[in-house]
C-alpha cells in the first residue's frame, strides 16, 4: 500500500505496522463500521477500508486530515475524515471495530504540544495523558460485540490500560508484544527517561504492546 505522508504528520513506523497485522487478524461483520482514532497519514483507515469496511477517521492536526483524505483517494477508497480531539467527532456514534495508535511517548512536559510534529507522540509525563481519555471514551463507541485495538508502549504501562478497559466494561486482554529499538525521540531523552525510572542507561529497545479490547453485551 503506497502512502504519502505531508510533512510534519506521523510517517508509518513499527506501531503501525503492529497494529495493521492485528487489524488484518480480526474478523469484521459484512459492512463493518470502523473508526481509527489519531488517523495520522490515514494507513490503518486505508487498511480497514480495503477490506470493505465503511470507516470513519479523526485526527486533530489539519494536515494529518488533509494527508489521510489524500491517500483514501489514492486507494480509491470513501472514507470519512474528520477534524477534532479524540472522538468528539463521532459522540453518540457507535462502531464494530475502533483502533488507535495514539501519542504514549513519555517526556519532560505536562501538557500535549499545541501543534507541530510533536503533537504525534508526546503524551505528558507518564505517557498516559491521551491513553486514559482513550480509555475512558472509547468504550462508549463499541457495539455489543465490537472490539477495540489499541498499540503503545509498554513503557507507558500496560496495566492501567488493561484496568482502564475493564473498568468501562471491556474484556481485555494484551494480544501481541514486541521489542522495537528506540528511535530518535526515545534516544534523545534517554537521560530524562533513565531519572524517571522508565529505563536504563544501557536499554537501547522499547517494547510495543497491541491491546484487544471487546464489549460483550
Ligand atoms: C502516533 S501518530 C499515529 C498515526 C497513524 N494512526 C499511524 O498509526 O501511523 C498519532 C496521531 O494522533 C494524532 N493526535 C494527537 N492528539 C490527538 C487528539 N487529541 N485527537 C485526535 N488526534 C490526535 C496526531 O496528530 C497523530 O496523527
Amino acid at each position: 500500500m503506497k502512502l504519502i505522508a505531508l510533512p510534519g504528520v506521523y510517517s508509518p513506523q513499527d506501531d503501525t505496522a503492529l497494529l495493521a497485522g492485528a487489524l488484518h487478524r480480526e474478523v469484521l461483520p459484512p459492512g463493518a463500521r470502523v473508526l481509527d482514532v489519531g488517523t495520522g497519514s490515514g494507513a490503518l483507515a486505508v487498511a480497514a477500508a480495503l477490506r470493505g469496511a465503511e470507516v470513519t477517521a479523526v485526527d486533530i492536526s489539519r494536515t494529518a486530515v488533509w494527508t489521510a483524505r489524500l491517500n483514501a483517494r489514492l486507494a480509491r477508497r470513501r472514507i470519512r475524515v474528520l477534524r477534532g480531539d479524540l472522538t468528539a467527532p463521532v459522540s453518540g456514534g457507535t462502531f464494530d471495530l475502533v483502533v488507535s495508535n495514539p501519542p504514549y511517548v513519555p517526556g519532560p512536559f505536562d501538557a500535549p504540544p499545541r501543534r507541530g510534529p510533536a503533537r504525534s507522540w508526546e503524551a505528558g509525563r507518564d505517557g498516559r495523558l491521551i491513553l486514559d481519555r482513550i480509555c475512558r471514551e472509547v468504550p462508549r463507541l463499541l457495539r455489543p460485540g465490537g472490539v477495540f485495538l489499541l498499540v503503545h508502549s509498554a513503557l507507558s504501562g500496560e496495566t492501567p490500560t488493561l484496568a482502564g478497559l475493564r473498568a468501562a466494561g471491556l474484556r481485555a486482554e494484551t494480544l501481541e508484544r514486541a521489542a522495537v529499538r528506540f528511535g530518535p525521540v526515545l534516544r534523545s531523552r534517554q537521560s530524562w527517561l533513565c531519572r524517571e525510572g522508565f529505563v536504563h542507561p544501557r536499554d537501547e529497545s522499547e517494547e510495543l504492546v497491541v491491546i484487544r479490547a471487546e464489549r460483550t453485551r
